[in-house]
């Protein structure tokens, strides 16, 4: 199982060393579980060297796909590799709806994240209205295939998927476990296509979207459900801890 804070754009730098120092010690054993925190960038040096012994991996939100250059306001794979980032998260549906990413710049910033051998948690979801018309899977698949297109992996764990249904991000309202269940399946089916059985069967699969320490443990219990990306409840050290516990069971 992985739990990944996503920290969004909340937290400065006092703020975020207070919040890592609470969950970096009330951790306890990494053993059987997998824990990420992806603070802002701003804050990637500071929580790295807190983080650092604790088990915990840090993470970054958004990458850009060149390595250096003219492109003002970026942060690249290097970066974030010489900041001690393990994770980087792509996009997120945030990235997607706000910034404009596509998903074939999705695709591009992931190859070159494991080419710089950073784990890319690539994030799908669909938005309300295209679930209330059945279209769904459609969405999610196409999301897949084409964010996905043509990365290289030779172990399972060198990426990471996320499914976060857009209606269920920030607003309190979670997916079902039968609607988890059978969008973990689905997406499932999809990375054994892609990436063969030995390593698609395996490549975590997270649920993403209003995970709190009430309903982690029943999200986490649904077949193909790995862990969890956590937002709201990832700023409370109690909260994301408690969510630590729930995939720890
Ligand atoms: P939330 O966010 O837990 O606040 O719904 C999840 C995410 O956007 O990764």
């Amino acid at each position: 199982m992985l739990v990944v804070g996503n920290w969004k754009m909340n937290l400065d730098l006092a703020a975020a060393r207070q919040l890592t120092s609470a969950i970096a010690s009330g951790i306890g054993s990494t053993d059987n579980v997998d824990v990420g925190v992806c603070p802002p960038f701003v804050d990637l040096d500071a929580v790295y060297a807190i983080l650092h012994g604790s088990g915990i991996r840090l993470g970054a939100q958004n990458m850009h796909e060149a390595d250096s250059g003219a492109y003002t306001g970026e942060i690249s794979g290097p970066m974030l590799r010489a900041v001690g980032c393990h994770y980087v998260i792509l996009g997120h549906s945030e990235r997607r709806q706000f910034f404009g990413e596509t998903n074939d710049g999705v695709s591009r910033k992931a190859r070159k994240a494991r080419s710089h051998r950073l784990v890319p948690i690539v994030c799908v979801g669909e938005s309300l209205p295209q679930r209330e018309a059945g279209d769904h899977e459609r969405v999610v698949e196409r999301q897949i295939q084409e964010s996905l297109a043509d990365i290289e992996i030779s172990d399972a764990s060198e990426l990471v998927v996320a499914y976060e249904p857009v209606w269920a991000i920030g607003t309190g309202k979670t997916a079902t476990p039968e609607q988890v269940a059978s969008m973990h399946g689905h997406i499932r089916r999809l990375l054994e296509h892609l990436f063969g059985r030995a390593i698609g069967s395996e490549i975590p699969i997270l649920y993403g979207g209003s995970v709190k320490p009430s309903n982690a443990e029943e999200l986490f219990a649904q077949p193909d459900v790995d862990g969890g990306l956590i937002g709201g409840a990832a700023l409370k050290a109690e909260d994301f801890l408690a969510i630590v516990n729930a995939a720890r069971r």
